[in-house]
């Protein structure tokens, strides 16, 4: 690949995703976009730059950044997040429902890769909360910018290895159920977890954020690392926003907000909480 596509791509990536490839991606970005080149019957990444700079590139822009973007995730991922939502904040909340009138509890998975975290949530919130507050319904936003890890994560179809590593076996066998056939091998989450988890796409560095009312916890986690310092600190205002006072935001563990200005409180290693609102 030439610098200067290299250097067009780049900047295109990082206007529409603030996605900041580095000076070092350059052979990875090259790879990745192979699957495009053939799937456009293009001959060269030249060519595929020419294209991205006609009129007709609107939709394919989308198809860029899935290209590059890395969507790597899996069940329980940083498993420490799940046990401190486990032991402390959903007894905390459950505490709290009545006073603060949340009729529901909402969550939203911000950057939601192919469903492995947001129906992680969902069994922990299924296993946990019937014991703390059993008529309080819940609900969880998933979302990302890439429209194929989104169609993964609705049709919610594992593979043995991705389930079975991950997830303890009592669970597999209450939440999920065992593909034969065609799907000998593969394991699907069960409906009763899929119809509480809403897929949409929203890309996190544009726009105003239209939920209807806000969360009681997000977890936005592993793709920060990819903005750079001021998308981070915009982000995380415009998260902080979306939650309810005295709400928690988890990002990922390696993704600490030292360094950037932000309104909220560290109560745990990489779990943030918005300050409760001030009694009258
Ligand atoms: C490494 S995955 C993280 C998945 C999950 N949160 C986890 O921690 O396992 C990063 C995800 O961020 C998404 N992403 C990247 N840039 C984004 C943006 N600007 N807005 C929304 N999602 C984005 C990618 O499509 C990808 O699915």
């Amino acid at each position: 690949m030439r610098e200067s596509d290299y250097q067009f791509i780049r900047n295109l990536v990082y206007e529409r995703s603030r996605i900041n490839l580095g000076p070092d991606k350059r052979e990875l970005v090259a790879a990745r976009l192979g699957k495009r080149l053939r799937a456009m019957q293009l001959a060269s990444i030249a060519d595929y730059c020419s294209f991205l700079r006609t009129d007709k590139a609107q939709d394919e822009v989308a198809n860029l950044i899935d290209a590059i973007s890395t969507n790597h995730t899996f069940f329980f991922r940083e498993g420490h997040h799940f046990e401190y939502l486990r032991s402390t904040i959903l007894p905390e909340l459950a505490g709290r429902r009545r006073a603060e009138c949340w009729p529901a509890l909402r969550v939203w998975s911000a950057a939601s890769s192919t469903g492995e975290e947001p129906y992680s949530l969902a069994i922990t919130l299924a296993e946990v909360l019937p014991a703390l507050a059993a008529d309080w319904g819940w609900r969880i936003d998933a979302t990302d910018i890439s429209h194929r890890v989104l169609d993964r994560a609705r049709a919610a179809i594992y593979t043995e290895e991705s389930v079975v590593g991950h997830v303890p076996p009592m669970l597999v066998t209450k939440f999920f159920q065992r593909g034969f056939g065609p799907q000998a091998g593969n394991y699907r989450v069960k409906s009763s977890l899929r119809e509480r988890v809403t897929y949409s796409h929203l890309n996190l560095i544009e726009g105003p954020f239209r939920f209807p009312e806000p969360f009681q916890f997000i977890f936005c986690r592993n793709v920060m690392i990819y903005f750079d310092r001021q998308t981070q600190e915009e982000l995380v205002a415009r998260l902080a926003g979306q939650l309810v006072p005295g709400g928690y935001l988890l990002v990922g563990h390696s993704e600490s907000l030292t360094g950037i200005r932000h309104p909220l409180t560290l109560v745990a290693p990489a779990i943030y909480r918005r300050p409760p609102a001030a009694k009258a």
